[in-house]
């Protein structure tokens, strides 16, 4: 409000914006809060971008991304024609959102999800039907059932938990009348197959993926989604309708470097993994209650008599960044990314202090 005069549009001002986790700008910390990689990218990522030629830039990109999506197919095992690629998955997200879902209701999604879900549903009008996870914050495929649509991640946020490959398919089958939209942004951590093959039997499958975790790439920001060549038309209608070029010529060439290195990425998802589950054995012999993530980060409750808030708040006084979120059901419970083995330990060895404070 300025001059008395509210400039915004009514979406604008009724709108409660997604609040990503902080980014700091001073050194010094440890950060374990937005579920980034703490591994460096494939080194062919750095080789690709360096020599490519320059001389392009001056030229729009690709508006299909064609060359991006030949990797992602051929990595993926579908056609280029079931792949579309976006500006991170989050606009992916967004686009899916505004395709399939605006304007309609009944779009099923769990309570405890994403933080973006319940923005977008709000930004693009859509009618989101929440369907509460268990005391665990488990899904409960069963609950899944005649939607106009279906939203989940899986592994979820910030559960960790994870559906196995048949419970997916069965969630696809029973919502036959919309969009099953699988956001497998931490699915390369998971014990369990991705849903990326089903995709091919079902045509209300889409499966949305990022190169910001597994792949160390948040700050190229790609994502893409792979799908029947109707639903990616249906992107490509709604992101042609937004920006032609969502994706710059550098983010298209580095993204194809890392999808095509397919053994550095497996040795980080592995070490990550292996991190993953020494310090879930930790903070659960010091009297933490953890679910069983499958996901890179761990969703711990502190033991009785520290809050969430206030474990958080130790941890930050220690230079040590993880999220926390002042919300029911979730309040006392911290979201821990994992880093490298050292941060980790970093990290135990301050929760020992404060649990022996
Ligand atoms: C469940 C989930 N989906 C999607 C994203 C978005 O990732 P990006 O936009 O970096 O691809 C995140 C980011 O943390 C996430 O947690």
């Amino acid at each position: 409000m300025i001059n008395n005069v509210n400039y915004l549009s009514q979406t604008a001002s009724k709108l409660t914006p997604y609040a990503a986790g902080i980014q700091p700008k001073d050194t010094g910390w440890i950060k374990l809060n937005t579920n980034e990689n703490p591994y460096p990218t494939s080194p062919k990522v750095r080789e690709t971008v360096k020599n490519a030629d320059f001389g392009r830039l001056k030229l729009y990109p690709d508006t299909e991304g064609g060359v991006l999506r030949g990797a992602i197919a051929k990595a993926m095992g579908v056609k280029e024609e079931n792949v579309f690629c976006g500006n991170g998955s989050d606009e992916v997200l967004a686009l899916a959102f505004q395709a399939f879902y605006s304007g309609k209701s009944n779009v099923l999604m769990p309570d405890i999800s994403y933080g973006f879900y319940p923005v977008w549903s709000e930004m693009y009008g859509v009618g989101a039907k929440l369907i509460p996870t268990g005391s665990g914050f488990e899904i409960d495929p069963d609950d899944y059932k005649g939607g106009r649509g279906v939203v989940l991640a899986n592994p979820n946020a910030p559960s960790g938990l994870v559906l196995g490959l048949r419970e997916i398919e069965g969630i696809v089958r029973n919502n036959p009348g919309g969009v099953v939209l699988i956001d497998e942004a931490y699915m390369d951590f998971a014990n369990v197959e991705n849903a990326v093959g089903l995709t091919k039997k079902y045509e209300n499958l889409l499966v949305v993926r990022t190169f910001s975790k597994a792949y160390s790439l948040a700050g190229l920001r790609v994502g893409f989604a792979a799908g029947n060549a109707a639903l990616i038309d249906g992107l490509n209608r709604v992101k042609n309708a937004f920006n032609s070029y969502p994706l710059g010529l550098l983010p298209q060439l580095g993204a194809a470097a890392a999808i095509g290195d397919a053994a550095y990425w497996d040795k980080t998802r592995k070490k990550i993994i292996d991190t993953r589950e020494r310090t879930a054995k930790q903070l659960r012999e010091l009297g933490f209650e953890l679910k069983d993530s499958q996901a890179n980060f761990l969703f711990a409750a502190p033991p009785k008599g520290i809050s969430g808030r206030a474990a958080y708040e130790y941890l930050l006084k220690n230079k040590i960044l993880v999220r926390h979120w002042e919300k029911p059901r979730i309040n006392g419970r911290l979201r821990v990314t994992v880093g490298t083995e050292n941060e980790m330990e970093a990290f135990i060895e301050c929760v020992k202090q404060m649990l022996n404070g």
